[in-house]
């Protein structure tokens, strides 16, 4: 099998190394993106409504798929986005290089002293989810226009005029990695997955460079790119196959594909439980607030969303914080994150920025500076004058011109969309949780007023405690002694991957993340090994088989003595059971009831 595989990506590599190129349009593509005027400042504005008014949906990244002009110009936007040479500062290189690395000046927009060793993105920070929304439509605003221009290149004027049309309403696609796949297909969507592909476009039918499969350098500056191996890689790659060939290792996407299908069940449970009992924005915007406050409540859309990076990249690119915006699975990554965190505005509407300090230093602000509402989102400016975005003004994804189905305009009857959003979440992330279960296990005798425990290990640890971005493991019974084999090992009840930079060693600002335990503990019981779910009968059980190991970005066991600031205790809550499909479980104050690490 393996070497199968290995012998498809020769053949891939051959012919992509013979002909595989971005799709050429047979015109000056340079003199098609060059600015008008190169030094005007760069604005992230509002993308033009729909012709009926309404607001553009972004669609996940299957639906694009099917329809083919869509498609068509979503694959040959891309493709002419990463061919465009990469000292522009509108090339996909230096949109993609404003996250992390190269760590150089965009848009004139300078570094705060003593912290021109970041990138502008804000990790552990409540600007996280109001950071990447004008990221993500700089990047949007780049494809619509490409799009648009590649739509009036059709010579067949029926044709022209469809994709014309398609081009109209264009948005960013999503990738949709907290639900299963349509039957037959593979979780992580094969489009990612070829190194070429055969693309139709105004020029013909040609073999080209997949711009899903990765971002190509041209050329490629290694110091930027800092971390060794992946400086000296032409292209990004997820899940690089280091066992065949230490100069340009192929990307395994399937083994990404196993290790994130592997990891849906808890990402459905996480994100149920931060829809269902995160009511404030700070402690849900990011891993680093609930910490600094002494709140029991760990988890954050900031630390549901490092599964993504971590597992995504399996010591690629994604895994890389500084790296990951390179690798074009980034952007349809962060579209669905933001559409999560839309989701969760709609369900707490008042819920909004309360000042924090920053957790991590970036390019425009060091550690420790007090971040709110009003703070710019460098470098990104609404207006020709200089004036930076702020969450105040990122509040709406319709103030860029885009919306996402779940949360505007819902069809169906005269339901509230609140309500209709709530009916959603409880079929599609109440499958994987105790709850919704629960539920529909005693649909026939419910009592009002039903209540169970829930279970949570939470974890924190300081921020660059390992140098780099490591995972917890926890095992009913004892573990494997092979790590590559944790992430799928059957008395596996649970894993959380920690997200973070290099360089930041003795770093003393935490970060958090949970890893729920009751799903793991309800098999237990039905295999008759607990009698329940109750705190008498969990935590003497735990005491004696729950075991948790540490792996390294470089897929090495670490002690955890060499972790500093580790941390590592089960709490458990009492839930009420909802009582009707428009409300969710109510969950009480978390319990403290082992502490295993500190
Ligand atoms: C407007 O057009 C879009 C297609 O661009 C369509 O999906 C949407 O349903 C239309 N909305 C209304 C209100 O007609
Ligand atoms: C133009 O495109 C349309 C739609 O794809 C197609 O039906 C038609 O045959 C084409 N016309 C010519 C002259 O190729
Ligand atoms: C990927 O390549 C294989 C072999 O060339 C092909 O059969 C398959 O349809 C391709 N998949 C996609 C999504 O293009
Ligand atoms: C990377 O690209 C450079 C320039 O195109 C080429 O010389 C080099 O051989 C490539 N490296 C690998 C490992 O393919
Ligand atoms: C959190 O708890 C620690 C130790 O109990 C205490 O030193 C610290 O002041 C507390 N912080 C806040 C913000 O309450
Ligand atoms: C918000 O922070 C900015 C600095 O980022 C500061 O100038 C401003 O006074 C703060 N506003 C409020 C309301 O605290």
């Amino acid at each position: 099998m393996r070497f199968l595989v290995y012998i498809g990506w020769v053949l891939n590599s051959i012919v992509s190394l013979v002909s595989a190129q971005d799709y050429d349009f047979g015109v000056d593509v340079v003199s098609l993106t060059r600015r008008q005027d190169p030094n005007a400042p760069i604005v992230v504005s509002r993308l033009p409504l729909a012709s009926n008014g309404s607001t553009p949906l972004r669609l996940e990244i299957r639906d694009v798929k099917a329809d083919k002009y869509k498609w068509d110009l979503f694959i040959l936007a891309l493709s002419m986005f990463q061919s465009v040479s990469q000292d522009d500062p509108l090339s996909y290189y230096q949109v993609a290089g404003i996250h992390g690395v190269p760590f150089v000046t965009w848009n004139g927009v300078g570094p705060a002293a003593g912290a021109s060793q970041s990138g502008y993105c804000p990790h552990s920070s409540v600007l996280f989810p109001t950071w990447h929304r004008p990221y993500l439509a700089l990047y949007e605003q780049e494809l619509f226009k490409l799009a648009g221009a590649i739509s009036r290149m059709f010579n067949n004027a029926t044709e022209r005029l469809l994709y014309m049309q398609a081009a109209s309403d264009f948005r960013l696609p999503y990738w949709d990695w907290a639900s299963p796949a349509p039957n037959g297909q593979s979780h992580f969507p094969d489009v990612f997955w070829n190194s070429t592909m055969t693309q139709y476009g105004p020029n013909g039918v040609q073999i080209i460079r997949n711009p899903l499969y990765s971002y190509s350098f041209h050329p490629l500056d290694g110091e930027a790119l800092i971390w060794p191996p992946l400086r000296s890689w032409n292209e990004t790659k997820r899940a690089p196959n280091t066992d065949i060939s230490e100069l340009e290792p192929p990307s395994m996407n399937d083994q990404v594909n196993t290790a994130l299908l592997a990891k849906l069940p808890e990402i459905q449970q996480r994100l149920y439980i931060l829809f269902s009992s995160y009511h404030e924005f700070d402690s849900f915007s990011n891993k680093n607030y609930a910490i600094s406050q002494n709140l029991s409540y760990l988890d954050s859309i900031e630390a549901i969303h490092d599964i993504v990076h971590i597992y995504g990249g399996s010591r690629g690119h994604m895994t890389y914080v500084p790296l990951s915006s390179f690798d074009p699975l980034f952007f349809l990554h962060h579209a669905m994150t933001d559409r999560l965190i839309s989701m969760w505005q709609l369900l707490n509407p008042t819920a909004w920025i309360t000042p924090q300090v920053s957790g991590e230093t970036t390019y425009t602000a060091l550690k420790g500076t007090m971040q709110n509402s009003s703070t710019p989102l460098t470098p990104f400016m609404s207006s020709a004058d200089g004036t930076f975005w702020d969450s105040d003004m990122s509040r709406t994804t319709e103030v860029f011109g885009y919306a996402y189905g779940d949360s505007s305009a819902l069809p169906g009857d005269g339901d509230s969309p609140r309500n209709k959003l709530i009916r959603k979440i409880n079929r599609w992330l109440g499958k994987n949780s105790p709850a919704m279960i629960r539920v529909k296990s005693q649909a026939q005798h419910r009592r009002p007023n039903d209540h169970y425990t829930e279970w949570i290990a939470n974890v924190h640890v300081n921020h660059g405690a390992l140098g780099g971005s490591f995972s917890i493991y926890f095992f009913a019974g004892d573990p494997s002694d092979d790590v590559d084999a944790w992430g799928v090992a059957p008395n596996l009840i649970g894993s959380v991957g920690i997200f973070t930079m290099s360089g930041m060693s003795g770093s003393h600002s935490k970060i958090s993340g949970t890893v729920p335990l009751t799903m793991a503990l309800m098999k237990l019981v039905n295999l008759g090994a607990i009698t329940d779910l109750e705190p008498n009968s969990v935590v003497p059980f735990l005491q004696k088989t729950l075991h948790f190991r540490i792996a390294g970005i470089d897929g090495k066991e670490v002690s955890p003595e060499q972790v500093t600031g580790l941390y590592i205790s089960i709490s458990s809550s009492r839930v009420r059971l909802p009582e009707s499909e428009v409300e969710f479980p109510d969950w009480g104050r978390p319990t403290l009831r082992l502490a295993m690490w500190e």
